[in-house]
């Protein structure tokens, strides 16, 4: 049988409609602590998905509260060798519009002070420095790019996803720097998971939908109002991304 696809739910998918759970899901508790809520296991399509929702239940963790440790690892302890999260993130460059979902390919990190390694306990023994020139499974994203072209969603494939701290917003003068970094568009919590799934050897990919301008290009709308009017039809759209791509990873 093979083994179950891991799911990390964020803003952009607060819940699985279509998940058959046989069972209660329970919060699993790791060595690293307990997750951000219940693990969802159950049938999607016709596959095994864990289900994780990354800021728990009622969408309560702030990004820099969230263990991520506890999610990837409750994610392998599960049997999971492929995790797709998703995200919603801002739009910093031409093309990154409201409503466009984005596989990005690169990362660059401004998170900090979070829980980012688990190679930080010699007790555990083993130390590791992981490859990450390129962040994201390459099999996986091309997965999530051929779902999201055949259903006609023209994702953003080329896209460097900037990770800021949070919980606030980013100033005008943060989000340009990010432009000269590079960044196509800014998210908070894309790091440190996907390195932790690195570290724990499981193939990871985003799909994420951009809900909003960044700060100093919101083209006179306000963000929250923005971000409002477009998750809406953005979860439809990444539920409808998840049907397509589950079957065929
Ligand atoms: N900045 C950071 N994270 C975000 C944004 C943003 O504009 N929108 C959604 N997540």
């Amino acid at each position: 049988m093979s083994a179950p696809i891991g799911i990390i739910g964020g803003t952009a998918l607060a819940q699985l409609a279509g998940v058959h759970t046989p069972t209660d899901p329970t919060t699993p508790n790791t060595d690293y602590g307990p997750a951000s809520g219940p693990l969802v296991l159950g049938e999607f399509t016709d596959r095994k998905v864990c289900f994780m929702m990354r800021h728990g239940p009622g969408h309560r963790l702030a990004p820099h509260m969230i263990n991520y440790r506890a999610n990837i690892r409750a994610l392998a302890d599960a049997g999971c060798r492929q995790v797709i999260a998703i995200a919603a993130v801002g739009g910093i460059t031409e093309g990154m519009t409201s409503g466009r979902i984005v596989v990005p390919h690169q990362i660059v990190d401004y998170s900090w002070g979070r829980a980012h390694t688990f190679y930080d306990d010699p007790a555990r023994g083993g130390l590791d420095h992981i490859d990450f020139t390129d962040p994201y499974a390459p099999t996986l994203r091309q997965a999530l790019i051929g779902a999201a072209d055949k259903l006609g969603f023209d994702p953003a494939v080329q896209a460097v996803h900037g990770v800021t701290q949070g919980p606030r917003l980013e100033t005008a003068a943060e989000i340009d720097r990010m432009e000269r970094d590079g960044c196509d568009i800014v998210g908070m919590t894309g790091m440190p998971e996907a390195a932790l799934a690195r570290e724990a050897g499981l193939d990871y990919a985003c799909a994420a939908v951009v809900v909003n301008k960044a700060a100093g290009r919101t083209g006179g709308l306000a963000i929250h109002t923005e971000i409002e009017a477009t998750l809406a039809q953005g979860m439809i759209d990444i539920e409808a991304l998840l049907e397509a791509v589950v079957p065929d990873v």
